[in-house]
């Protein structure tokens, strides 16, 4: 290992960053990606596991002296947008951005993985670095976890850059972080006609319109004050012509829940509102739904023992407002307790801005409280 400083090894992880982010590919596509992870892990001889998945990796390092089994993931993947930040390393592929700074995340990683290394002989168990696929459709935690890499594992730790946090800060919460993210589709069945002759016809865009409007209920009469829920409709097609009344309508759009139960009423409240309301103007509305990753619920113990890490650090610790984003990160936490954190990045946008970027000085504040954290869970796990 030839990480002496931290100097170093910010320049390292600056170097691995920036080619990730000029080098981006979308979800489950990540086959160049994996293949340079494959390169820098057995450049500093840390073992890659044997799981059987397409794209990402897993690797590992400790396990000399027995102990249990931990594991800290990073996504690697990235959106379909244009970039516009002008950076010298701004992507290389048209259309496709590391918008969301999952480059940022697996340099994280990558920085953890060497800091590990170097005192790998002392860890007192296994740490698992996930390199996984296809967060961006909520897809890649699931193919890890059948690959049975969560299999033994006691712990697991996963982080988003944020930001509208500074660098050196850390934010961390026991609880709800990031919502359930599911979509639904809504298809509104009505009868068409002339627009003349509006009594022959059952029209779908009065219905649509009365639906969505009293969708907009929900959130404020069936959602108690201190829990919270989001409902956006994004989209609705319907129509061809400006003297005929359409046959059908479809909508679709998002709900956002932090709690399972919320997530049940709301779902229940939602389809009861679509086709009661539908049937009362005399349409035939239905829902499909889209269900996407639960909320990521983080641990409160692990969340009180990884603030005393970063506190350690001398790292700014913050309790973070939740995210309404939705993270597959939540399907190892229904497996495995552990917490998912906010690493400052004082960003200039929000995630999935074209002109997004975080500042490289979180990298090894990353990558070093990855490291601490990791040594902490060992030992507190061992005790
Ligand atoms: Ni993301």
């Amino acid at each position: 290992m030839n990480i002496q400083s931290e100097g170093k090894l910010q320049e390292r992880l600056v170097a691995y960053r920036r080619h990730l982010h000029a080098n981006p590919e979308l979800s489950n596509e990540e086959f160049a990606t994996t293949e340079i992870l494959r390169t820098w892990l057995a450049e500093s001889d840390i073992r890659i596991a044997d799981y059987p998945l397409r794209t990402g990796l897993v690797a590992e390092v400790g396990g000399y002296r027995g102990g249990p089994i931990i594991a800290i993931r990073a996504d690697i993947d990235a959106l379909p947008i244009q970039e516009e930040t002008g950076l010298p390393f701004a992507s290389k592929v048209p259309g496709v951005m590391h918008a969301c700074g999952h480059d940022f995340h697996t340099a994280v990683l990558l920085g953890a993985a060497l800091l590990l290394k170097r005192r790998e002989r002392e860890l007192e168990g296994t740490v698992r670095l996930i390199f996984q696929p296809a967060e961006e459709k909520a897809k890649g935690a699931s193919q890890v976890i059948a690959s049975g890499a969560l299999e033994g594992v006691q712990a697991v730790f996963g982080l988003h850059n944020k930001p509208n946090l500074p660098v050196g800060t850390i934010g961390i919460k026991g609880g709800p972080i990031m919502a359930a993210a599911d979509g639904f589709v809504v298809d509104v069945e009505g009868r068409g006609s002339h627009a003349a002759v509006p009594e022959a016809g059952l029209d779908p865009i009065v219905a649509s319109a009365h639906i969505i409007t009293a969708l907009q209920s929900i959130v404020s009469r069936n959602v108690s004050a201190l829990d919270s829920a989001v409902i956006s409709v994004t989209r609705l097609n319907s129509g061809t012509a400006w003297n005929v009344i359409a046959d059908k309508a479809v909508f679709d759009g998002t709900l956002r829940t932090f709690s399972e139960q919320v997530r049940d009423r709301v779902r229940t409240r939602f389809e009861q509102v679509v086709v009661g309301v539908g049937a009362a103007l005399g349409t035939k509305a239905t829902v499909k739904w889209i269900s996407g990753p639960p909320a990521v619920v983080n641990d409160p113990a692990w969340a009180e023992r990884a603030a005393k890490a970063a506190e350690s650090l001398g790292l700014t610790v913050v309790e973070p407002a939740p995210s309404p984003a939705g993270e597959d990160f939540a399907f190892y936490l229904q497996e495995t307790p552990g917490i998912f954190f906010f690493l400052g990045t004082s960003g200039p946008q929000e995630w999935h801005h074209p002109a997004f970027d975080a500042d490289e000085r979180a990298l090894s504040i990353g990558a070093l409280f990855f490291e601490a954290l990791a040594v902490n869970a060992l030992r507190s796990i061992t005790v």
